[in-house]
């Protein structure tokens, strides 16, 4: 019988992180006399035993809040956890069993874990190690194969379609090539979504590279038929054909080793000259992280922390909930991290954005 549930949210921020840890508290108290407790800062307040309770009063009025009352970490692996050294060097060492240590002090019987395949990689081998968890879901990226949908993509997708919306004005007004980077790592969804739902010209992602003589083709060809502008949604992962992805700076300590950024830059060095327009980069970042979840991704948040309760009171632990179709279900933790979901470079979604004109740049 569980009574007491640790909640703990990993990984980069997204909308949508607080409504999980409301639902998480209002389903586990108020229909079943449970005691919360939240991990404070990822993995870290695990390994370190830093945890609050978290009653009803604390999760009133957070539903509609960005980023996650309890912190987050992107690092800070038990498995692999740095530790500073008195002569400034870092030592990594397996830490898990410290986790384990405190995950039984709270007298944690049942864990949420709410993060990215990084995160629930982790969770993964917790859970290998006996601790019962569920975990959710959530990346602004959208890049988990077993569920149709994470939540804080919708959120994301919105301040990135706005964002193209706002670009026109000004390409319109001033006859430029308005390059928008957006984020999602090695996956090309918000560049897509974003760049169908705002009308974008030119979307590069990852997933199809591109040429940049076929960029400026496509520019040009605009100007042609009178269109004095183009808009380009470009994903920050997005490389051109044989080439590399542009890297900002790696990143020590953290499961994502690089840093991705700059490819924005490089198209519009590029265009500019040859579509003989003058460019503009707007580089979205953070922003697409940051704000109020969308009530798409209320409601899917609401639904996974209700519905990762209710698995954790069934007893069944090792699974990670998932939206198919409209359906809440749910996949054992170890296939929900072992395939990542891209765009189909043939897909539908491809081919209706190609069918409105939009170039690949391929
Ligand atoms: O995975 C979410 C994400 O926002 C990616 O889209 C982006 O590449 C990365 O995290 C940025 O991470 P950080 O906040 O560490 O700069």
């Amino acid at each position: 019988m569980v009574r007491t549930i640790g909640v703990l949210t990993g990984g980069g921020d997204c909308p949508g992180l607080n409504a999980v840890i409301r639902a998480v508290v209002k389903a586990a108290s108020a229909d079943h006399q449970l005691r919360v407790v939240g991990i404070l800062d990822g993995y870290a307040g695990l390994v370190e035993g830093r945890a609050r309770p978290l009653t009803d009063a604390d999760v009133s009025g957070i539903l509609p809040r960005g980023g996650t009352i309890l912190g987050t970490s992107n690092r800070d692996d038990p498995f692999r956890y740095a530790t500073p050294n008195p002569d400034g060097s870092t030592a990594v060492t397996d830490r898990s069993d410290d986790a384990l240590r405190q995950i039984e002090r709270l007298g944690i019987e049942g864990l949420v874990i709410i993060g990215g395949d990084g995160t629930l990689s982790i969770a993964q081998k917790l859970s290998v190690r006996g601790v019962p968890i569920v975990g959710v879901p959530k990346t602004i990226d959208n890049d988990l194969a077993a569920t149709d949908v994470t939540f804080g993509f919708d959120s994301a997708l919105a301040v990135a379609t706005d964002a193209v919306d706002r670009l026109h004005t000004t390409a319109e007004s001033h006859h430029r090539v308005m390059v928008l980077e957006v984020m999602g790592r090695y996956a090309g969804w918000i560049a897509l979504r974003a760049g169908i739902a705002g009308g974008g010209d030119i979307i590069l992602i990852p997933e199809i590279p591109y040429d940049a003589h076929n960029v400026c083709h496509a520019a040009r060809k605009r100007l042609e038929r009178g269109k004095r502008f183009s808009i380009v949604v470009v994903a920050e992962g997005a490389a051109p054909v044989g080439g590399k992805m542009v890297v900002q700076r790696a990143v020590a300590g953290s499961p994502d080793p690089i840093r991705l950024g700059g490819v924005g830059q490089a198209i519009a060095q590029h265009v500019e000259p040859c579509a003989g327009l003058e460019s503009r980069v707007t580089v979205l970042g953070h922003l697409q992280r940051g704000g109020s979840p969308t009530p798409f991704d209320r409601w899917l948040a609401t639904r996974f922390g209700v519905a990762a309760v209710e698995l954790l009171i069934e007893g069944r632990a090792g699974r990670m909930v998932c939206l198919k179709g409209q359906r809440i279900e749910s996949v054992e933790l170890s296939a929900a991290v072992s395939q990542l979901r891209r765009v189909a470079p043939t897909g539908d979604e491809v081919q209706v954005a190609r069918a409105v004109g939009t170039s690949f740049g391929d």
